[in-house]
């Protein structure tokens, strides 16, 4: 991780490191009750967007989940040459349960499973058509080397989809924050009976998160083409990236 950086540190480009510990404790608390708390405060969103992203990937397609969590995403996608990374052996434990037995029922070969993180991706060069990233971007700890290193072991041609959180200008982060700290908390400590629930810390990384524009420079300045970026209609609640590796 970054030395340079104050560990505490927490901004729209990154996080230091014991900020970025905890974090992954708070996410990993998340697991038992992910999908739910997911599911309630996005109003039920989360499935249509996830569709979406999946509508970009063909059938017999490499295809890489960058931060795939308990595997919530990959384990619906069909026909294809599929890579889960995740740092949290936890996260993928979870994953490879869910999606191993998604793939076996479809009679598919197994998925690879890789602990590792996206700043340092474990992967060779020009392997994979298309790289994901739902909701893990907004966890990167070095967002600008995590786009380098996806835009690396992409194939030349290969796209990069992102789906995370909805920011686009400052009265909608404003928006965000309120809901996140109103609803989101709500629901979490409904379902977690508990009040020191992790979602408590998890708003953070959306208060810091950056804007669509922001992101938008930093991928082209990475070496992406052709990057688009926009609010999913029709709540705005999430945004979806697409960026091509140059051929
Ligand atoms: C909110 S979960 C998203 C899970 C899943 N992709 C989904 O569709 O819901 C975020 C995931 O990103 C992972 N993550 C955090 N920092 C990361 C990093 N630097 N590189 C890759 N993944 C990271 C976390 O371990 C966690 O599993």
């Amino acid at each position: 991780m970054s030395s340079t950086r104050d560990s505490e540190s927490l901004d729209r480009d990154g996080m230091g490191e014991d900020a970025w510990k905890e974090l992954m404790d708070n996410l990993e608390a998340t697991i038992p009750v992910y999908d739910k708390v997911n599911s309630i405060v996005t109003l039920g969103q989360d499935k249509k967007w996830r569709r979406n992203v999946a509508g970009f990937i063909d059938a017999g397609m490499k295809v890489l989940e960058v931060g795939c969590g308990p595997g919530t995403f990959s384990e619906n996608l069909q026909g294809i040459d599929l890579t889960c990374l995740d740092p949290s052996e936890a996260m993928l434990e979870v994953a490879r349960q869910r999606v191993g037995k998604a793939r076996a029922e479809r009679g598919e070969s197994e998925a690879q499973f890789v602990q590792g993180v996206a700043e340092e991706l474990p992967l060779p060069d020009n392997t994979f058509d298309r790289v994901c990233c739902l909701f893990s971007f907004r966890d990167f700890h070095d967002k600008r080397k995590g786009l380098s290193e996806i835009l690396r072991v992409l194939k030349p041609g290969g796209m990069l989809i992102i789906c995370d959180a909805g920011k686009s200008n400052f009265l909608q982060g404003l928006a965000g924050r309120i809901w996140m700290g109103t609803v989101v908390q709500w629901v979490a400590r409904r379902v977690t009976k508990d009040k020191n629930h992790p979602w408590k810390w998890l708003a953070k990384t959306y208060t810091h998160f950056g804007t669509i524009s922001h992101y938008r420079k930093m991928m082209r300045e990475v070496g992406f083409s052709n990057v688009r970026g926009r609010l999913y209609w029709p709540f705005f609640m999430a945004e979806r990236f697409l960026a091509t590796k140059p051929e």
